[in-house]
C-alpha cells in the first residue's frame, strides 16, 4: 500500500451516516494535565486523554525532564517531580505541529533554573511567539526567537515576577503560558481579557492544589499536589463528525461526553442559528468541566448565518468547519473577526477560501473573515490541505457531498488532533482513506 501517500480520498456519502460514539479526548485539556501533572508532586490519574502527535510532544518532554507517564487500563499515570524538579533537558525539546504545546511550555520554562530550546517543525517555526515573548519578557524572563519573532526559542531560565497584563490578542495559549509562568513567580500575576478565551487552565488549577486569586490570577507556589481528573471528549473533534451528520441525508448521530465549556461551544450556537436539529443533554459533573451528550439529526440543508464576531473565540478552531457547512447551506454566511485564523496551522482563511472555490462555491475572502455563498451542486476538484488537521477534515466532510468524491492532499497532519478521524467516520458508514489509487 501507499502508506506514505499523504492524500486522503473521500467518496460520496452513499447512505445516512448513524451511530453512536465518544469522540477523542480534548486536545487543550489534554495539554494542560499533562504539563501540570507532571509538575505535582506524587501520583496524579488522568482519564479520557487524547492520544495524538501534539499531546504526544508535550508528554515526551515532560518525561525529557522527568516526569514518568505509565498506562493503567484506560487511566494515564502520571508521577510528577514537584515544580522545581524539572531536570535540565539534554537535548532541544521538540514539540513538532504544536503551538499550545509551545508557549504552554515555554511559560514553564522561562522560570527553570536552566537553558532550554524549544523547536517545532516547519509549519510552528512561522507562527508568532512575540505575544509570548514580550509578556514573558515583562516578568523577567530572558527569551531568544529568530529575528522573525518565531520558534525555535531559546529559554534562559531566571527568577519571574508577577505583571498585572491585558491581553492584546484574544488567546488562550497566550493567557495559559502567563498563568503557568505565575506558578514561579513572585507576587501576582493577573491576566485581564477583553474578550473570554478557554478557561482550561484556570478551570483544572484548583485539581491540583492551586487557588485562583480572583478570575484569572495566581501567585507563585511551592508545591502542585497530585490530582484526578476526567478529561471530556473534544467538543472541536466532535464538530466534523456533527457537521458530517447535519450534511449526508438521513443521518443520526449520538456523540457521548462532549465538552461543552461555554468558551468553547460557539460552533454549536452557530448550528442551532442554521437551523440544525440538535438535542443536547448535559451530563452529571465528574470534574471542572461541563459535559454533554450530544444527538444531531439532518434537518434539511441548513441556512446561511452572520456569525458574531463576539463568538469567534469560542468558535475559533470550529471555523473551518463551519465555512464547510457554509458553503452548502442556503444563502450567506458572513464571518468576521476571524484574523487570527491566519496564524494557525495554516492560514486557515485562504487554505479554506481556496478549496471551496475549487467546488464551486463562491467565497470572497476579506483581511479578517470570509463571505460565502452557499451552493446545492458542489463539484468535485482536488484539494489542499496544506498540512493543516482541521482544514484537511473540513473538506472531507464536505467531501460526503460532492458527486464524485474528492482527493484531499497534504492531510497527514489529521493525526496532530485527531489520529481515529477516518475510522471513527468510516465506522458511521462514510468512505474515506488515505493513499487511496492514484489519480482517483
Ligand atoms: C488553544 C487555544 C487556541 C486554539 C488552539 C488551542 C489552547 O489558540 O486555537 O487550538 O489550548 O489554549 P490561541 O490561544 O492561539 O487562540
Amino acid at each position: 500500500m501507499a502508506g506514505m501517500d499523504d492524500s486522503l480520498e473521500v467518496a460520496p456519502a452513499a447512505g445516512p451516516l448513524i451511530g453512536d460514539l465518544r469522540p477523542p479526548g480534548d486536545k487543550s485539556i489534554t495539554h494542560r494535565a499533562l504539563i501540570l501533572a507532571g509538575l505535582a508532586r506524587g501520583q496524579s490519574r488522568l482519564r479520557g486523554l487524547l492520544r495524538s502527535a501534539d499531546t504526544d510532544a508535550t508528554r515526551a518532554v515532560m518525561s525529557q525532564m522527568g516526569a514518568r507517564f505509565e498506562r493503567d487500563g484506560d487511566a494515564l499515570l502520571a508521577t510528577g517531580v514537584g515544580v522545581a524538579g524539572l531536570a535540565a533537558p539534554k537535548a532541544p525539546l521538540d514539540v513538532g505541529n504544536s503551538g499550545t504545546a509551545m508557549r504552554l511550555l515555554a511559560g514553564v520554562l522561562a522560570a527553570q533554573p536552566f537553558e532550554s530550546m524549544l523547536t517545532g517543525d516547519a509549519s510552528l517555526s512561522r507562527r508568532p511567539m512575540r505575544r509570548i515573548i514580550e509578556p514573558l519578557g515583562m516578568m523577567g524572563a530572558d527569551i531568544e526567537g529568530s529575528a522573525a519573532g518565531t520558534a525555535p526559542l531559546r529559554i534562559r531560565g531566571q527568577a519571574l515576577h508577577g505583571i498585572d497584563y491585558v491581553l492584546p490578542v484574544a488567546s488562550a495559549q497566550v493567557k495559559s503560558c502567563l498563568l503557568l509562568a505565575g506558578l514561579y513567580a513572585d507576587g501576582l500575576t493577573r491576566i485581564t481579557e477583553t474578550v473570554r478565551t478557554r478557561d482550561h487552565t484556570e478551570r483544572m488549577l484548583p485539581v491540583f492544589g492551586v487557588t485562583l486569586e480572583g478570575p484569572c490570577a495566581v501567585r507563585g507556589v511551592a508545591a502542585l499536589k497530585a490530582g484526578e481528573l476526567e478529561v471530556p471528549a473534544d467538543p472541536s473533534s466532535a464538530a466534523f463528525l456533527l457537521a458530517a451528520a447535519l450534511l449526508v441525508p438521513g443521518s443520526d448521530l449520538y456523540l457521548r461526553g462532549v465538552g461543552v465549556n461555554p468558551t468553547r461551544d460557539g460552533f454549536l450556537r452557530a448550528l442551532q442559528q442554521m437551523g440544525a436539529a440538535l438535542e443536547i443533554r448535559p451530563c452529571p459533573e465528574v470534574g471542572p468541566e461541563p459535559i454533554a451528550d450530544i444527538r444531531a439529526r439532518y434537518s434539511g440543508r441548513l441556512r446561511g448565518i452572520d456569525l458574531p464576531a463576539a463568538w469567534v473565540p469560542a468558535t475559533v478552531d470550529e471555523v473551518p468547519v463551519l465555512m464547510a457547512l457554509a458553503a452548502s447551506a442556503e444563502g450567506r454566511t458572513r464571518i468576521r473577526g476571524a484574523g487570527e485564523l491566519r496564524v494557525k496551522e495554516s492560514d486557515r482563511l485562504s487554505v479554506m477560501t481556496q478549496g471551496l472555490r475549487a467546488l464551486g462555491v463562491p467565497v470572497r475572502e476579506y483581511e479578517d473573515g470570509v463571505d460565502i455563498e452557499g451552493i446545492s451542486a458542489l463539484r468535485t476538484a482536488p484539494l489542499d490541505a496544506a498540512g493543516d488537521h482541521r482544514c484537511a477534515m473540513s473538506f472531507a466532510v464536505l467531501g460526503l457531498l460532492v458527486p464524485g468524491g474528492v482527493r484531499i492532499h497534504d492531510a497527514r497532519e489529521i493525526d496532530t488532533s485527531y489520529p481515529g478521524f477516518t475510522a471513527d467516520l468510516g465506522a458511521l458508514g462514510a468512505q474515506l482513506a488515505f493513499g487511496a489509487k492514484a489519480g482517483g
